[in-house]
């Protein structure tokens, strides 16, 4: 939701924001603007649409500010519609400022500020926040900044710029993650590491209410009591690689084949002598043990992890979990007692609902356990316990390799709560781990089906629906597939579990309607099979996954995707591939934008 840079320092400010904003643009892409200091005044050029439109823009306009200190923007639009005068930056030629997060109380301040004679020209919230600066502004930035955010309600990251003060940014944040990076003679602000990384590794994580100043000679961080807060500086071990393309024609199916290496890199630490090791996040047995109820919390994707986790847990550990959405459990007066463990799923750390859901399951007393990829995000930093996924970077806004990671987390999770519980020895354990140890060749021997994946999706790609239907874990693995579908190719897609179908959902089958049918779990095969064979009997044109030595014939299905013969636990894993594959050629032959699908952003840090 919105990603915000700045940048003091010696080299050319417009082309070091361009540059930063591109790692941002998986945080929204509805407009883009930048604000520079040339000769002591404060230059802004932005543009509806995507960061290339400002850059084409600049270029045919040369408009290019030019100077050595500013701030910049992507917008994902929340209050009022993607358009110029919508864009950031905002304010007027004394104050100019960039805004990630929502402003709760706008309205009010609006008022307040158009009875003081006013007057405003977009529909953002962020307007007010630059109006409000303007109006308390008295030579201080400092007690400016202050005052400012003592009155605003709900989330922000700001960057801002004085006239004043042509020498420097200030930048300040609640609730909307804010990074701080340090270079030599250079300094930065963004919303998330990747921006940076071409420039230096090492940054802050600016807490709430920490106000920083930023000079090209340094960085100085306060409290709002204008007391220096010494800051330990932070490193980031993401190699500048992982934040490009790297000769793929799109972050996604780079992401797809980083698949096996970011789950040999998340489990290998948390595995010693044969058996797993969390003592990293103080998860001991003898806790786990102590567990009577867990509970697993995300959105998107993450919580389809989630739901994996769920059947895994449930099935090999015999422990009750339940599964939400975090925007429904943090409404829905979730039944948390100080017995159980809260799991919160998310690969940036910075979701908005997980984050307030993981707050009220603390009130609630619960433990609570993150699982999450970006190291210092708020979901990490808040909860009891941490298990980071290394997934490295994930640009591509529909999530692939972050699942997977996730995945394999609850592999290990569940493994782990069956040994503490007595469901399993050491030694069913160590077995269960090595199978693991080994997934990460079989997710490598998935992704060589990508041919097959490619024919599939022209299949797809002139349908207007379709359905993925599947049993138990195949059930799981339907959501997770028709998700990325539909995000990706704007086709419209329903996961079903296989033996509902014929409670309603069966009349939807027409004639030569695709039907992905996931049927890896021996011991449901059979019944699955009896489905898809309705369902083909009805007209539907099936494409059927299921493992090696399955015998489907095309009597029950017109295509079949053969995967490596796993344990049934270890499917969802591999299965997961072809469904991403699928999604992702079907986008490709429509044409869409397949790392930046409309009207979605990767990082949603607003309700
Ligand atoms: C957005 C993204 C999804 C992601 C979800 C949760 O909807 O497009 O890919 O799964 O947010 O994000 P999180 O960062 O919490 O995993």
């Amino acid at each position: 939701m919105c990603g915000i840079v700045g940048y003091i320092g010696e080299k050319d400010c417009a082309d070091v924001l361009i540059s930063a904003l591109t790692k941002l643009e998986y945080r929204g892409y509805d407009s883009a603007g930048i604000a520079v200091f040339e000769n002591g005044k404060i230059k802004v050029e932005k543009s509806k649409g995507a960061l290339s439109d400002l850059v084409n823009k600049m270029r045919d306009d040369e408009s290019k500010p030019n100077g050595t200190c500013g701030i910049g923007h992507t917008r994902w639009a929340t209050h009022g519609e993607p358009s110029d005068i919508n864009s950031h930056p905002h304010g007027n030629k004394r104050i100019t400022i960039v805004h990630n997060g929502i402003i709760e109380n706008y309205k009010q301040i609006k008022e307040f500020l158009m009875s003081q004679g006013y007057a405003f020209e977009s529909q953002t919230d962020t307007e007010t926040v630059a109006k409000l600066l303007d109006y308390y502004y008295n030579g201080d930035p400092f007690e400016t900044i202050t005052k400012v955010i003592g009155e605003i309600q709900g989330s922000y990251a700001l960057g801002i710029l004085f006239r004043d003060f042509p020498d420097r940014i200030f930048a300040v944040r609640k609730d909307s993650p804010l990074i701080v990076g340090i270079g030599k003679g250079e300094n930065f602000i963004a919303s998330d590491v990747p921006a940076i990384l071409k420039y230096t590794r090492d940054y802050y994580l600016l807490e709430h209410d920490e106000i920083a100043v930023l000079k090209k000679s340094g960085v100085k961080v306060y409290d709002i009591h204008h007391e220096e807060i010494k800051k330990e500086l932070q490193r980031a071990n993401w190699d500048v690689d992982a934040a490009e393309k790297g000769g793929y024609e799109h972050f996604m199916l780079k992401e797809i084949n980083e698949q096996p290496g970011a789950v040999r890199t998340t489990i290998s630490p948390r595995i010693s002598d044969g058996l797993i090791n969390f003592s990293e996040c103080g998860l001991t047995n003898a806790m786990l043990n102590s567990f009577k109820q867990i509970h697993i919390v995300g959105c998107g994707t993450a919580m389809h992890a989630g739901i994996v986790g769920q059947y895994l847990i449930e099935s090999l550990a015999r422990v009750p979990v339940i599964v939400d959405i975090a925007s429904e459990f943090r409404y829905r007066k979730p039944i948390v007692s100080e017995n159980d463990l809260v799991i919160f799923i998310s690969q940036s750390g910075e979701t908005a609902d997980t984050l307030a859901a993981l707050r009220l399951a603390k009130k609630c007393g619960a433990k609570t356990l993150s699982i999450v990829n970006v190291k210092g995000s708020s979901i990490a930093r808040e909860s009891d316990m941490v298990i980071y996924t290394h997934a490295g970077p994930e640009i591509s806004v529909a999530s692939t390799k972050a699942y997977s990671v996730q995945l394999s987390v609850m592999y290990l999770l569940a493994f782990q709560l069956s040994l503490a519980k007595g469901k399993i020895t050491e030694e069913g354990c160590r077995l269960l781990v090595a199978q693991l140890q080994q997934i990460p060749s079989y997710i490598e021997a998935s992704i060589k089906l990508m041919e097959q994946c490619q024919f599939v999706s022209s299949k797809l790609v002139n349908a207007d629906s379709l359905l993925y239907i599947g049993r138990g874990l195949d059930y799981a693995l339907s959501m997770e597939g028709s998700l990325k579908l539909k995000e990706l190719s704007y086709i419209h897609s329903e996961a079903y579990a296989a033996g509902e179908l014929k409670h309603g959902t069966i009349s939807l089958i027409s004639d030569g309607m695709p039907v992905i049918a996931v049927a890896t779990q021996s011991e449901l095969f059979e019944k699955t099979i009896s489905n898809v064979i309705e369902v083909k009997s009805r007209g539907a044109f099936v494409i059927a996954i299921c493992k090696e030595t399955d015998d489907i014939g095309p009597d029950v299905a017109d295509h079949v995707i053969k995967l490596p013969e796993l344990n049934d636990i270890f499917m969802p894993i591999v299965t997961a591939i072809p469904l991403q594959l699928i999604a992702y050629y079907t986008a490709v032959l429509k044409g869409c934008n397949v790392d930046k699908p409309r009207n979605l952003a990767k990082s949603v840090t607003v309700e």
